[in-house]
């Protein structure tokens, strides 16, 4: 198989299924066209790692994934992650947390691996104070290190890896903790925005000399709309002034995606704007189902602050919220992510 452009086609077969709560569609099986899915990222796609990693920020207790079999994994929401739904899509099994994985499953992972890591950045040195997670250097090595030593047991042949690679999707949801936790204005918003890209633009390139050739990149959505910023702002607005120090970071980077495009014409480089789509719902919270897109589903205000207390009850119409934590959407909106992102282009 080609290009993965027009695997996208596919995913038409879905089915908006408005009656089931859990779900905003139905999933139907699309295709194995798709050989496997890697993920690399932040808490928007972590599906675990964090809880193998000493002193990470984590959601391992509930009621994050109250809506995953009621068990939580480490995922930063009630239920899947965009990246969950990116797997069902292609009928993949959920990517594992490599961290979660031993020696011997991760030579036996076909379909696929999440080396997320909440916290983290493109910016190596993007982390929560006192806090420790893999930045995008690390979560590239540990996958070098599945294509060098893992997959190799699996699919011997260097022909057939090098085919496996080519047909698997890279996703790829970073950034937004380089705004939260490392933005600087010195040089003004342009020029971190710039500094950011020139980095990420490495890393791109490094996944495809590796042997990535399909990836799809999710931007950085509008992060003073977030519960914990519009509760920070005092007047239940947005902060604009965070929603604007993104904005050249996000008009940007499909050049960059371009201009990566150009030098690997072998490549396939899909924007996933979840930012225009943030806004969309923003603007239009009804016709996406929605009755509550700034307050946490589950968020109590403590010592100044808000946050999802472990063990507390969260609301029971999860699917009318966007947030489900002060900072993280709801396994409703991140289905509706993929569906309208991805599905529509
Ligand atoms: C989905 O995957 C399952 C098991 O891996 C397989 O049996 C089934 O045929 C696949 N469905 C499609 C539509 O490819
Ligand atoms: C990947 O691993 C190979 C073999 O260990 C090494 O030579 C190469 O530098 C690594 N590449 C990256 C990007 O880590
Ligand atoms: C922040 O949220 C809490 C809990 O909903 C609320 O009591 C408080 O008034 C909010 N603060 C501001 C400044 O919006
Ligand atoms: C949410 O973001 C705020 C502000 O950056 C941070 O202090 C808090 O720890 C975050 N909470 C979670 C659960 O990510």
């Amino acid at each position: 198989m080609a290009a993965l452009t027009p695997v996208f086609l596919f995913l038409l077969f879905l089915s908006a299924n408005s009656d089931e709560s859990s779900s905003c569609f139905s999933a139907i099986a699309i295709s194995n066209s798709v050989a496997a899915l890697y993920v690399f990222g932040d808490s928007t796609v972590d599906a675990g790692n964090n809880n193998y990693i000493h002193n990470a920020p984590r959601a391992n207790s509930l009621p994050y994934g109250i809506d995953f079999n009621n068990t939580p994994t480490g995922r930063f929401t009630n239920g899947k992650t965009i990246a969950d739904f990116i797997a069902i899509l292609y009928n993949l099994s959920l990517p594992p947390p490599y961290l979660s994985l031993t020696e011997a499953q991760r030579k036996t992972a076909r379909d696929g691996i999440n080396y997320a890591s909440a916290g983290c950045g493109i910016f190596p040195n993007t982390k929560p104070r006192k806090k420790d997670c893999w930045s995008l250097q690390k979560q590239i090595e540990a996958f070098n290190r599945t294509v060098q030593e893992d997959l190799p047991c699996m699919i011997e042949d260097p022909q057939e890896l090098v085919e496996y690679l080519a047909n698997s999707i890279f996703f790829i949801s970073m950034g937004a903790n380089d705004y939260i936790l490392n933005f600087n204005t010195h040089h003004g918003p342009e020029y971190f925005a710039n500094s950011l890209l020139v980095q990420f633009k490495w890393y791109l390139q490094t996944l495809y000399n590796i042997g990535a050739r399909n990836l799809v990149v999710n931007n950085i959505g509008p992060l003073g709309c977030l519960p914990s910023v519009i509760n920070m702002t005092g007047n239940g607005q947005c902060d604009e002034q965070i929603n604007q120090n993104i904005m050249p970071y996000n008009s940007q980077l499909p050049q960059t995606l371009k201009n990566i495009q150009d030098e690997y014409p072998d490549a396939t480089l899909t924007l996933a704007n979840s930012h225009d789509l943030f806004q969309d719902i923003l603007a239009d919270t009804e016709k996406y189902g929605f009755t509550d897109v700034k307050d946490p589903c589950c968020g109590a205000y403590v010592n100044g602050k808000l946050a999802c207390i472990p063990n507390s009850t969260p609301c029971d119409n999860r699917c009318q919220y966007l947030f489900f934590d002060e900072n993280h959407t709801s396994e409703f909106a991140n289905c509706i992510f993929v569906r309208d992102m991805l599905i529509k282009g």
